[in-house]
């Protein structure tokens, strides 16, 4: 199932950080800044209790852009379609509060997430050089999102965070 993250969650969204990223990391108080201050959604997807991934989509209040600031699926859940879902709820919340285009940085490197992303139909538009923290290049992807992407979360995509602060 997919939900709304809470700040009960911040140990396990921890966990998934550092075994899947072994750089720039969400470090905690920055889950903390964006379940209750940013502009911001962030999804979980939890089986029996556990949590297998998350996606974190900002949003910003002067351009109709949202942004997927962060996707990541434990290591030992991979390759069955958690990562889908979690993108399609993305799109579906971004969707749903009036962004048109989502955008994303992705690494070089990453063939799994790029496979993934050009699936889903996103495409490059640009190349940010040097843009992680060991110098690795970003692509810079977009996708044109249509107004009613259906999410396999219906229903919570038009709650606002309780707090506005931009996060751009
Ligand atoms: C990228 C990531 C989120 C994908 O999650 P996942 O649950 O394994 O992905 P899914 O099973 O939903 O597969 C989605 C698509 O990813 C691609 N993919 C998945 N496994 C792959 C593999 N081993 N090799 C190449 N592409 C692969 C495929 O396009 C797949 O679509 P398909 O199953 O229809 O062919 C996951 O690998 C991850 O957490 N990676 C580390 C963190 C990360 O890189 N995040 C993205 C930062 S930009």
């Amino acid at each position: 199932m997919i939900r709304r993250a809470l700040l009960s969650d911040i140990p396990a969204l921890t966990a998934i950080e550092n075994r899947c990223f072994a750089a720039d990391r969400i470090a905690p108080r920055s889950f903390r800044y964006l379940l209750t201050r940013a502009n911001a959604a962030v999804v979980v997807e939890e089986r029996r209790g556990s949590i297998r991934g998350y996606a974190a989509v900002l949003f910003y209040r002067t351009t109709p852009l949202a942004r997927l600031y962060s996707i990541a699926v434990d290591p030992e859940w991979r390759g069955r379609a958690i990562g889908r879902a979690l993108i399609l709820q993305a799109e579906h919340i971004a969707a749903s509060r009036k962004a048109r285009r989502l955008r994303l940085e992705v690494r070089v490197d990453n063939r799994r997430a790029r496979a993934m992303y050009r699936k889903r139909g996103y495409r490059q538009f640009a190349v940010a050089c040097g843009y992680y923290e060991d110098r690795t290049d970003a692509l810079r992807l977009e996708k044109t999102l249509r107004r009613h992407t259906r999410g396999p979360m219906m229903g919570l995509a038009n709650r606002k965070p309780p707090h506005r602060a931009g996060w751009e």
